[in-house]
């Protein structure tokens, strides 16, 4: 076999067996191959795409491409939920909480933010003292003591994927269903859960733009996680506006401590409560999806999310007397008031503008390298579907830079306003299982 009989037959549209997929991923994380042979498959693969098995097998070799955690000698379902990215998306804070205070174990590895999308291990790390460095062993015996631990991506875990991203990334191959797929149920897979929960996000501010496109991957990855012998199901949600009001990373902690005590924005509420009920179901702690959410609504009430939310972050070395006074949490220097110029009623708030202002005002990164300022960020105070009258505040924005005026005049810009009023959209889209 060798590499280059491989790219040929994907550039001729045929498809590849098991072996040939095997070999590709091998050659690939053992070097014996050139980045040139990679990044001409994965376009290959780009153009000419792949058949469900191809996909299957692919998935399955990049995840045996590292360490696989096991997690099989702790008792009990273990749960993972995945998002797809997005603006203002804290949800893995209060739903990892939520989902373990019923005693449910939650065992989830988290990426960072990239782009204008943030990522839950830098939010989390804004907490003074919280760490996202576990060993395997340690994540471990975080789930078996107190049922939930969130860690960061080890350099051991699905190698062929991080080596295979930096080359779609640079190739023009990102956006391939296929690679997409098969990128993320490997890293999933690899972690060890017993189900996976993906949350794929539509609009503006996420990857995929379309419903149409939202829907075809949710339906493979759905797909391709059974075929793997997980209970994998996705759920498609709205990011054409940001997800809740804060945007940022002590913002986003803040607004995520607000959801834990049932103080939280409607359509986050509500996208935590159902992704709780989904999982809880998959946990097998109840059948019933709306019972489901009925219950994970009153541990929003009763303080046992909470509760669960301070163990979780002391047990990973973070302080918990921000959780209990968040005005304590560092400020920003400068914060600036956005008003409305008009009157009517807000149509849009592009999600990508506010999550590239957001970046560009501290809160994220262009490059994995760059250093984020975790004070640094977006409130909204108005959502689509709201009235607005001259002069009512917007947002506000927080910052630790000078000479930000063009950054405030591309976040005005961000929203629009009509005279006719606008119908308050659904965070929640499609459920496919
Ligand atoms: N997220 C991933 O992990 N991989 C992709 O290819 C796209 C989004």
């Amino acid at each position: 076999m060798n590499i280059v009989d491989i790219i040929a037959k994907k550039r001729d549209n045929r498809a590849l067996t098991r072996l040939e997929i095997k070999y590709f991923i091998k050659s690939l994380v053992s070097h014996k191959i050139e980045d040139y042979h990679a990044s001409t498959l994965l376009m290959a693969i780009y153009l000419n795409g792949m058949s469900h098995d191809e996909i299957v097998n692919l998935t399955k070799e990049m995840m045996k491409s590292g360490e696989i955690i096991d997690l099989s000698d702790i008792p009990g379902v273990k749960v993972d939920k995945h998002s797809t990215g997005g603006v203002g998306d804290k949800t893995s804070m209060v739903l990892a909480p939520l989902v373990a205070s019923f005693g449910v174990k939650v065992a989830k590895v988290s990426g960072r933010g990239l782009g204008h999308t943030g990522g839950t291990l830098d939010k989390l790390e804004s907490i003074p003292g919280m760490s996202i460095n576990l060993t395997n062993a340690k994540f471990k015996e975080l789930v078996r003591r107190n049922g939930i631990a969130i860690m960061g991506q080890t350099k051991e875990l699905d190698p062929a994927d991080k080596t295979l991203y930096a080359l779609r990334d640079v190739t023009a191959t990102v956006g391939s269903l296929p690679l997409i797929t098969s990128s993320i149920m490997s890293k999933k897979l690899a972690s060890g859960s017993d189900t996976i929960l993906l949350d794929v996000k539509v609009g503006s501010g996420a990857f995929m733009k379309t419903l149409k496109d939202a829907r075809e991957l949710s339906n493979l990855l759905v797909s391709v996680g059974k075929a793997c012998n997980k209970d994998t199901r996705a759920i498609i949600t709205d990011m054409q506006e940001p997800l809740g009001y804060a945007v940022g990373n002590i913002l986003e902690v803040k607004e995520a401590i607000d959801t834990l005590n049932n103080k939280g924005p409607k359509d986050f509420t509500e996208l935590c409560l159902t992704c709780a009920a989904i999982m809880l179901t998959q946990a097998k702690v109840t059948d019933n999806l709306d019972k489901a959410k009925e219950m994970a609504e009153a541990n929003l009430k009763n303080g046992k999310a909470f509760y669960k939310f301070k163990q979780w972050i002391a047990s990973q070395g973070g302080d918990t007397y921000y959780l209990d006074h968040p005005d304590k949490f560092k400020k920003a220097k400068y914060v600036y008031d956005i008003k409305c110029k008009h009157v009517g009623y807000i149509k849009e708030i592009e999600a990508l503008t506010i999550g590239e202002a957001a970046m560009h005002l501290g809160a994220g990164r262009l490059t994995i390298k760059d250093k984020i300022d975790p004070t640094a960020g977006i409130v909204l105070n108005k959502k689509v579907g709201d009235h607005v009258k001259f002069n009512d505040l917007l947002c506000k924005v927080y910052t630790n830079k000078e000479n930000v005026n063009d950054i405030l005049k591309t976040i005005n810009k961000a929203f629009k306003i009509l005279p006719v009023k606008v119908k308050t959209p659904k965070v929640i889209i499609d459920y496919i299982k």
